[in-house]
């Protein structure tokens, strides 16, 4: 069936997530959902955490160069409610890359609620059972603990992110 047979035609889907920093798995779900889609909108939140390891802008820049290869694919910030972000950016549906069952009792919570607030629809996409065990939180805590993360991340991640360690470890002696 076609694309237009199946009413994606025209349609922006938005990745949305922290990207702190962006994996490999998050590019399987980045890629994956360019298929489906004509225009990806990767929505980076800027929100930061205490632990973060990159500034929001970094982090636009390092999923700006990831994703040369799709020409669908945008990436934007976005702080606020990401119905709002949809709103403003024409975006027909959500896509979040499930990894295993527990993320999907968060997830489901969190598709409801955006339905309910703005009758967007949020599309559940299983990650790569190669990238299942993969997390930014897990590579940040790995990579700080002077852990190889270097297989899970995008070449010029893994060099960012050593690079940035190496700082940080340097600052805090
Ligand atoms: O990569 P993460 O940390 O799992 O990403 C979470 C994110 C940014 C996608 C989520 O926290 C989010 O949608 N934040 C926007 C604020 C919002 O809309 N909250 C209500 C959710 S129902």
């Amino acid at each position: 069936m076609s694309t237009e047979q199946r009413g994606l035609s025209g349609r922006r889907a938005v990745c949305p997530g922290s990207f702190d920093p962006v994996t490999s798995g998050h590019l399987d779900i980045i890629e994956r959902s360019a298929y489906l889609f004509d225009t990806v909108v990767v929505a980076v939140g800027t929100n930061m955490s205490k632990n973060a390891l990159f500034a929001p802008q970094e982090r636009v820049e390092m999923l700006v160069e990831a994703c040369r290869p799709w020409p669908g694919v945008e990436v934007r910030l976005f702080s606020g409610l990401l119905v709002e972000f949809c709103a403003a950016h024409d975006i027909a549906a959500i896509v979040k890359g499930l990894r295993f069952v527990s993320d999907f009792d968060y997830e489901l919570q969190m598709a409801q609620m955006n339905k309910q607030l703005s009758g967007i629809d949020t599309v559940f996409m299983p990650t790569a059972a190669q990238w299942s065990y993969v997390s930014s939180s897990l590579v940040r805590e790995v990579a700080t603990l002077g852990g190889d993360v270097d297989q899970f991340l995008p070449p010029q991640v893994a060099a960012r992110t050593a690079e940035r360690v190496r700082q940080r470890a340097a600052e805090t002696g």
